[in-house]
């Protein structure tokens, strides 16, 4: 696909030029018909309105995912993450985006409770944001709330396996699926989630059969992590796959070294103006023209 978004070369900032249309709710989940998905889904995270117009024309989804709170505001999980913090990046991807179908994670605290609250807060996301549809984490036992915000118009990706915010729980953030139980567990949360009506469900952090097996089981799109390249799709932090980050989960192929290129240019900036010579105070400044 070419690019879709031009820049107003004198303020570097997106033009107005015509929207592109929008990939919808619906049209992304019938990217897997028949349990068959025949061109791989793309989805990234992004969580700011440059990064959303650099990613959009590469991508099928602009995930804004709570990892913002490790990745922008270096915070030791993502359980601190506010509704605020979602809401002001979700606003910013939508902004900066044009074609790919924007989904904002709903953080920690903001859903588990009741399908009401959970409704209250997703439906103030799509508002603030103007996203098109919210991710939770969490399998069965999400499943009523899932079928709740569905059948009152808001559309959930699912989120199981390796699932950050039960860090608590899960005692780290190691891989998920080992044991047969635990493997026979992660299929019924995804099957259930897809029965509640989830439009894709991401399955993080597990080992492949049962990624793999997750991937035939359900008739929604699966987005991996750490899990397949049998999945329907594949999502990446980021920051992780351009090099932001000198440690990143063992599963993550970095593309680019960025972290590498912006400290090469900021030593070279700072050289430059450490190098520059102050004029002493004799020194008479030429008379300003006309
Ligand atoms: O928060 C996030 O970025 C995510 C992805 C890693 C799937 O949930």
């Amino acid at each position: 696909m070419s690019t879709t978004s031009t820049l107003d070369t004198a303020t570097n900032r997106a033009s107005s030029a015509p929207p592109m249309k929008r990939l919808t709710v619906p049209a992304f989940r019938r990217r897997k018909q028949d349990g068959v998905t025949h061109e791989p889904i793309v989805v990234l995270t992004a969580y700011t309105a440059r990064q959303a117009e650099l990613l959009d024309p590469h991508c099928d989804m602009l995930l804004v995912g709570d990892s913002l709170g490790q990745v922008i505001y270096g915070l030791p999980s993502t359980l601190p993450v506010t509704l605020e913090m979602m809401e002001a990046h979700g606003a910013a991807v939508v902004r900066g985006s044009q074609h790919a179908l924007v989904v904002v994670d709903m953080p920690f605290g903001s859903y588990e409770a009741s399908p009401q609250l959970a409704f209250a807060s997703a439906a103030r996301l799509l508002k603030e944001s103007g996203a098109a549809a919210v991710k939770l984490e969490g399998g069965e036992a999400m499943a009523e709330t899932v079928a709740f915000l569905t059948r009152r118009g808001i559309p959930v990706m699912g989120h199981v396996g390796l699932t950050p915010q039960a860090v608590n729980m899960l005692g780290g953030y190691g891989a998920r699926g080992r044991g047969k139980a635990e493997a026979r567990k992660i299929l019924g949360d995804a099957e259930a989630l897809c029965d509640a009506g989830a439009f894709a469900i991401v399955v993080e952090g597990v080992v492949e059969p049962i990624a793999i097996e997750v991937t035939r089981a359900v008739a929604c799109p699966v987005i991996g992590i750490g899990a397949s390249a049998q999945c329907d799709g594949q999502v990446l932090v980021t920051e992780d796959m351009l090099g932001m980050f000198e440690r990143v989960p063992r599963f993550v192929k970095r593309f680019a070294n960025l972290a590498d290129s912006i400290s090469d240019a900021a030593r070279t900036y700072a050289g430059e103006v450490r190098a520059r010579t102050f004029p002493g105070p004799d020194h008479i400044y030429p008379a300003p023209e006309g």
